[in-house]
């Protein structure tokens, strides 16, 4: 059986603790190359059909640092932008490399190609799912908190994919997460996530501040109207001092300063985003391990 990683269930809690000290281990021990050479004559397809700066460069590093060798596709360079079937591609490409990350519009797509595939399949985003984001998330909280059972993270805004997959993700952890939304962008219930319409309720006893895009790739369209019911959702100096003394803000970034984040509280002492963006490159890397060396 081949392992995937597409919603984050696929790992249970025990597997999960193992992976993030895996991935502090592989920070840590960066510049002494560790994990050098672990997937040494490996190689591993990386493919984007959607614009990524993070995603692809830290899998880029990452398999690179591992000893793999990293190839990366955009969508529009693949046949399947001519038609060839998702099945098609998964199956010719379980011939060539070790494992297939995948940044794609569509999920369906994604599980259908990790249900064709004979290699691992790695999703690195999709409109309901962002499990590699949520593995940084935890990382730095991990290494911000040490413990991470029984922390509180408060996400505001847009009950998006990264919201699932920190809810997802959160609960194997451990990790409190409540989720404050207006109607209409509420995420659903499950995973044991908390739900509100009242920021301030949710910031309340947080330990950690999160926020993402107001308008996420494929929502352009509704973006005005995003804007205006977002609006009270924005993670500003007041939110901030609702949470714990010390608490930390997250994004997965990219942000847009002065909507979903203010800029002061982007760049104040507690946020932790670029932490945050660079725990990508070391819990990917881990993951990988994970799924390619069991
Ligand atoms: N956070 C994140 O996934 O960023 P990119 O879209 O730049 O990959
Ligand atoms: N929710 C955002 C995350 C970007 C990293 C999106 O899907 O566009």
């Amino acid at each position: 059986m081949t392992r995937n990683f597409i919603t984050g269930e696929e790992f249970g809690a025990f597997e999960l603790g193992k992976l993030l000290e895996r991935g502090a281990e592989l920070k840590a021990g960066r510049g002494e190359g560790v994990g050098r050479d672990s997937l040494a004559g490996k190689s591993i397809a990386l493919v984007f059909q959607r614009p990524s700066t993070r995603t692809r460069i830290s899998f880029e590093v990452g398999v690179a640092e591992l000893g793999a060798t990293p190839i990366v596709l955009r969508g529009d360079e693949m046949q399947f932008s001519r038609g060839e079937s998702v099945g098609d591609t998964a199956r010719v490409l379980s011939r060539y490399v070790d494992a297939i990350v995948i940044r794609s519009g569509s999920h369906e797509a994604v599980v259908e190609l990790a249900e064709a595939a004979d290699v691992p399949v790695v999703n690195g985003l999709t409109p309901l799912h962002h499990p590699c984001q949520a593995l940084a998330d935890l990382l730095t909280l991990r290494e911000r908190f040490g413990d991470l059972d029984g922390l509180r993270l408060a996400y505001v805004g847009d009950g998006n994919n990264v919201a699932r997959s920190l809810a997802i993700v959160g609960e194997l952890a451990g990790v409190e997460v409540v989720v404050a939304a207006p109607p209409g962008y509420q995420l659903e219930e499950g995973h044991g996530v908390k739900l509100t319409g009242d920021p301030r309720a949710a910031a309340d006893g947080a330990d950690a501040l999160y926020t993402d895009v107001w308008i996420s790739m494929g929502d352009e369209i509704e973006a005005d109207r995003r804007r205006a019911d977002l609006a009270p959702f924005r993670l500003d100096a007041d939110l901030l001092a609702a949470a714990k003394d010390g608490a930390i803000v997250l994004h997965c970034l990219p942000a847009h300063p002065g909507e979903e984040i203010t800029e002061e509280v982007l760049y104040s002492d507690a946020s932790a985003v670029f932490d945050e963006a660079e725990n990508r490159l070391h819990a990917q890397k881990a993951l990988l391990e994970a799924l390619l060396l069991a």
